[in-house]
């Protein structure tokens, strides 16, 4: 499917991973109208398509059922993106199932209601919680850790039942970690990437909660935003259920010193402490029905994408002071 001319609405599109999507979706000439209810996105993210006639903002949560009907109003395409985090879920599981699991619900039925010719639904590599075996496939079992993989599970699931019982054309997409600028270092949002550089650039330890062993295949994140737009053009990926990997290890232990040897301080060092509860030991993605289905290819290398990330935290308009005043340290 040809996605330039055609109505897309982003759900979460304000946040880290939805605002490049947009930027791209723009970039392919569609109209695209954010719904987002800024609990972690940033209009900043978003700001610098303000004058755009082809985008539009609509402030609203996928929880409240007008929100939702207005923000899909003339809409051909979505990809559904709003959710709160894993961490988030430790301490609030019944708000993160509501959002997570209940608005994908409601989302898919305003989806099926206005009859939208494509519903991209973005899941998550926490689904499968530790790797049984690697890398893993689609078909991999699914015994989410965390009350956040439950909720993404459970989306996923209304997601394929909504494909089945209704006919509506749903694709699943399941990211494996993502990093790159626009990526939060701040509250329960923070992620290790983010808040390591910010700590780095502060002077202060990395925090590695355990004992780093535990190891993620991450993406970067304009790569990941380019294949949701692949999923969406793929009429072969209808129906189905994909990962989205970069088929690279790494360990957090390791990451740490990576990020360490790129952010040019010699000051910071890497300190250890508790696990977090319900972490996830290992991911390790396995992407090819992806990539035959799409031509899809991860176009960042790591290097450059970690490169890449410190630099856009170095020249944010703030202090590195201010970025680390919203920096939590143990942040569930
Ligand atoms: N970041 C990763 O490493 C990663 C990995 C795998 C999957 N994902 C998935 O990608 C998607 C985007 O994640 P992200 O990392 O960009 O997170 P993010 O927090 O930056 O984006 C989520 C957006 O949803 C918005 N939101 C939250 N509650 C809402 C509500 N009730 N109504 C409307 N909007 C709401 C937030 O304000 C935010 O802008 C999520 O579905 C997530 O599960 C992320």
């Amino acid at each position: 499917m040809e996605l330039s001319g055609k109505n897309i609405l982003v759900t979460g599109g304000a946040g880290f991973i939805g605002s490049h999507l947009v930027d791209q979706l723009l970039e392919e000439g569609c109209f695209v109208r954010v719904l987002d209810n800024l609990k972690n996105g940033k209009l900043e993210n978003i700001c610098h398509h303000d004058k755009k006639s082809n985008f539009e903002f609509f402030p609203g949560s996928v929880t409240d059922p007008f929100d939702v009907a207005q923000g899909m109003k003339n809409i051909d395409i979505v990809f559904h993106l709003a959710c709160l985090g894993v961490r988030h879920s430790i301490k609030h599981p019944f708000e993160n199932h509501r959002v997570n699991a209940e608005g994908t619900l409601l989302v898919l039925q305003e989806a099926r209601k206005k009859r939208v010719a494509k519903f991209i639904h973005c899941s998550s590599s926490e689904v499968y919680g530790t790797a049984q075996y690697v890398p893993m496939p689609e078909n991999h079992p699914t015994l989410p850790c965390t009350v956040y993989g439950a909720g993404k599970l459970a989306g996923e699931a209304y997601a394929r039942a909504y494909h089945t019982t209704y006919g509506l054309n749903t694709v699943v997409i399941r990211p494996f970690n993502v990093y790159g600028p626009r990526s939060h270092h701040e509250g329960d949002a923070g992620e290790f990437i983010p808040k390591s550089i910010v700590r780095v650039l502060n002077d202060e330890p990395i925090l590695v909660f355990g004992d780093g062993s535990q190891t993620r295949d991450f993406t970067y994140v304009e790569d990941t935003a380019r294949g949701l737009v692949a999923a969406a053009e793929s009429d072969d990926a209808i129906g189905h259920t994909l990962n989205i990997g970069s088929n690279f290890e790494i360990s957090i232990k390791r990451l740490a010193e990576r990020i360490l040897e790129n952010a040019g301080n010699s000051a910071s060092w890497i300190q250890h402490s508790e696990s977090r509860p319900g972490d996830v030991l290992r991911l390790f993605a396995d992407s090819n029905i992806f990539l035959k289905m799409t031509n899809w290819q991860p176009a960042v290398s790591f290097e450059d994408g970690l490169v890449k990330t410190i630099h856009w935290f170095k020249a944010r308009p703030e202090k590195a002071s201010a970025l680390f005043a919203q920096e939590a340290g143990v942040n569930w």
